[in-house]
């Protein structure tokens, strides 16, 4: 295995607003010693936000924006984003939408993870909206951001048997087993071409 020790790493910020055990999945991997990516940063809209007790864990800046202006936020987000010289953004459940100027201005270099296979089940409440409709795969899909809703180039997916059996929680729980290896992988692609 050829060593990265020396080689400059790609800065990543990971945009987060609830659990973040998929920043948290990143983060871990991050530390190994051929990972070509380090997490820079976690930004947030939710100063309560669980997975950002994972920033403090591992000792990652953290910025707390507060979005009660969509313009000014984003404003404020890339000014912290340029300071920390970030280089690709991932979104782990991330709960505000990005705008064209902004997604304009790290073209190509942010992604997002969705628990459903997209184009089908865009959006929330993934899980039971599945289940609703017999479905007999769900799973989840790694995508580039644009200007709409979970509507970006796919970069990679993970089909997962619906059981029979499945509540909402349970395949929810199954889907984000899956997310974490499959970021992972697209985040290799993404940064493979970069
Ligand atoms: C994941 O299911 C992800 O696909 C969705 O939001 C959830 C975030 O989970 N966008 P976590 O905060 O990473 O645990």
């Amino acid at each position: 295995m050829p060593r990265l020790t020396g080689v400059k790493k790609i800065n990543i910020a990971v945009f987060l607003s609830g659990t973040g055990s998929n920043f948290k999945n990143l983060i871990k991997y991050s530390l190994k010693k051929n990972s070509k990516f380090k997490i820079r940063l976690a930004v947030s809209n939710k100063s309560n936000s669980k997975g950002l007790d994972y920033a403090d864990k591992y000792k990652i800046d953290k910025k707390i924006i507060n979005y009660l202006n969509i313009k000014d936020s984003e404003i404020n987000i890339l000014n912290v984003l340029k300071k920390n010289k970030i280089d690709v953004i991932c979104l782990a459940g991330f709960m505000k939408i990005l705008t064209s100027n902004f997604i304009k201005r790290f073209k190509g270099k942010i992604i997002n993870i969705h628990p459903s296979l997209l184009p089908k089940y865009k959006g929330l409440n993934t899980h039971q909206r599945v289940i609703d409709n017999n479905e007999m795969f769900s799973g989840c899909t790694v995508h580039y951001v644009n200007s709409k809703l979970d509507s970006g180039k796919i970069i990679l997916q993970k089909k997962v048997k619906v059981l029979k059996t499945d509540t909402s929680d349970k395949l929810a729980k199954r889907v984000l087993k899956q997310e974490h290896l499959l970021y992972l992988k697209a985040l290799e692609k993404v940064l493979t071409n970069l």
